[in-house]
C-alpha cells in the first residue's frame, strides 16, 4: 500500500515509517519540522535502506496537501502531525487548537476531495480523563479532558466519528497509546525533545547521561502501591506495530477504536529503578509536589486490539528503558549531536 504520514518525521511518526517500510509498504511524509528534524528522514533510510518521499510542509496548507494527493495513490493516511506538550497547551490554547483541529479539517477535506478514505488517527489515552474504572476499556466514557492539548483530541474523535455518520465509505481506526518510551534498537531513530523534556523517560535519561542532576518525581501520596504515579508505558516499536495491524487488517469501512498499551502498570520510582539496570548506575531523584493535572494511575486494557487486529506489545519494561538509554547515549544532544 502507498501511505501518508503526517507528521512522519517525529517520534512515533518515525519509527512507524521503518515498520511501513520493512513490511515492503511505500511511504510518502509531509512534515514541518516544527518539533523534528529532516534528519530522522535520512536515518528513516539508513535503518530501512529505502527512501521515504519527503514533503516539508504543513497540514493546513491545503494547496500542499493536493498536491501530494495529485501525484500520489494514496490508499491509506496515518496521521500523526500535531502539538502535544500538555503544558504548552495551556498557556496558548489557540495555536494549539489551529493547529490540531485545523490541521486535521484540512487533510480531511482534501482526502474527501481525492476520494481517499482511510485514516489512522493518533489518539491518546488522555481523552478519557480521570478514569472511572482500571483498567481502561475502550468503552470507558470519554472526555472531560483537562487541557486544551487532551480537549483537542477528544474533538478530533469526534469529528471524525462524524464523518463517517455522513459518509458511510469511510474508515476511522483511533488508536488511543498510553505512554510511548524508547527508541529503535539501531539507536538512529528516537524521542529528541526540545529544551526541557516535559515526560518522565527521556528526563530520567537526561538525568542518567548527566545533563540533569536529579529527576524530580512528582508526587509520592497518590493511591498506589508506592505513593507515586502508574501508567502504562508502551515500547515505540510496539506501538509502531500497532499501526502496520490497523491498515493490514481494516479494510472494511466503519469507526474502530483500540487501546495500545502494554496493560502493565509501572509507578515512577519503578522506571527510576529499571533505567538504573539499563545505564548501570544510580540514579538520583528528588520528591516534588504533585504535578496540577496529573492522575494517579492511568493504564490499559489492550484485549481488543488483540482479538481483532493480532496486536500484543512484545517489549516489556527493560526493553524499553535499554533502547532508551542506547539512543541517548548515541546522541546525547538528539539529531544535532
Ligand atoms: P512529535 O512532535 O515527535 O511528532 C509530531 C510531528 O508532527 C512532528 O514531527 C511535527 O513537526 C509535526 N507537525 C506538527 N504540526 C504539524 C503541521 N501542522 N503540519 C505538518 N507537520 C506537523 O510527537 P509524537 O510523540 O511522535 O506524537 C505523534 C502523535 O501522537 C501526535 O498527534 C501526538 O499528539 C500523539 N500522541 C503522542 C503521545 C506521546 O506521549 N508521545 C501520546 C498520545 C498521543
Ligand atoms: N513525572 C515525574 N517527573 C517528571 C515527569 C513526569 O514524576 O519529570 C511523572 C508524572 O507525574 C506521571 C508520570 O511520571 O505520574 C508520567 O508522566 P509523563 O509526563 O511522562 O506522561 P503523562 O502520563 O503525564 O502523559 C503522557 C503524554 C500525554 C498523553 C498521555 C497518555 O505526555 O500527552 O501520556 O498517552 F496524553
Amino acid at each position: 500500500m502507498k501511505i501518508l504520514v503526517t507528521g512522519g518525521a517525529g517520534y512515533i511518526g518515525s519509527h512507524t515509517c521503518v515498520e511501513l517500510l520493512n513490511k515492503g509498504h511505500e511511504v510518502v511524509i509531509i512534515d514541518n519540522l516544527d518539533n523534528s528534524s529532516e534528519k530522522s528522514i535520512q536515518r528513516i533510510a539508513m535503518i530501512t535502506g529505502k527512501n521515504p518521499v519527503f514533503i516539508k510542509g504543513d497540514i493546513r496548507d491545503e494547496a500542499c496537501l493536493n498536491s501530494i494527493f495529485d501525484n500520489n495513490k494514496i490508499d491509506y493516511v496515518i496521521h500523526f502531525a500535531g502539538l502535544k506538550a500538555v503544558g504548552e497547551s495551556v498557556e496558548q490554547p489557540v495555536k494549539y487548537y489551529d493547529n490540531n483541529l485545523y490541521g486535521t479539517l484540512s487533510l480531511l477535506k482534501c482526502m474527501s476531495a481525492h476520494g481517499v478514505k482511510k485514516i489512522v488517527f493518533s489518539s491518546s489515552a488522555t481523552v478519557y480523563g480521570t478514569p472511572e474504572k482500571l483498567p481502561l476499556d475502550e468503552n470507558c466514557p470519554v472526555g472531560g479532558t483537562t487541557n486544551p492539548y487532551g480537549t483537542s483530541k477528544y474533538f478530533q474523535e469526534i469529528m471524525l466519528k462524524d464523518l463517517y455518520v455522513s459518509d458511510k465509505e469511510w474508515t476511522v481506526v483511533l488508536l488511543r497509546y498510553f505512554n510511548p518510551v524508547g527508541a529503535h534498537a539501531s539507536g538512529l531513530i528516537g524521542e529528541d525533545p526540545k529544551g526541557i523534556p516535559n515526560n518522565l523517560t527521556p528526563y530520567i535519561a537526561r538525568v542518567a547521561i548527566g545533563q540533569y542532576k536529579e529527576v524530580n518525581v512528582f508526587g509520592n501520596d497518590y493511591n498506589t502501591p508506592d505513593g507515586t504515579g502508574v501508567r502504562d508505558y508502551i515500547h515505540v516499536v510496539d506501538l509502531a506495530r500497532g499501526h502496520l495491524a490497523a491498515i493490514e487488517k481494516i479494510d472494511k469501512s466503519g469507526v474502530y477504536v483500540y487501546n495500545l498499551g502494554t496493560g502493565v502498570g509501572y509507578s515512577v520510582l519503578d522506571v527510576i529503578h529499571a533505567f538504573e539496570k539499563a545505564c548501570g548506575h544510580e540514579i538520583a531523584y528528588v520528591i516534588k509536589p504533585r504535578r496540577a493535572g496529573d492522575i494517579a494511575s492511568c493504564y490499559a486494557d489492550a484485549s481488543k486490539a488483540l482479538k481483532e487486529l493480532g496486536w500484543r506489545a512484545e517489549f516489556g519494561i527493560e526493553e524499553m528503558c535499554s533502547s532508551l538509554w542506547n539512543w541517548q547515549k548515541k546522541n546525547p544532544n538528539g539529531y544535532n549531536s
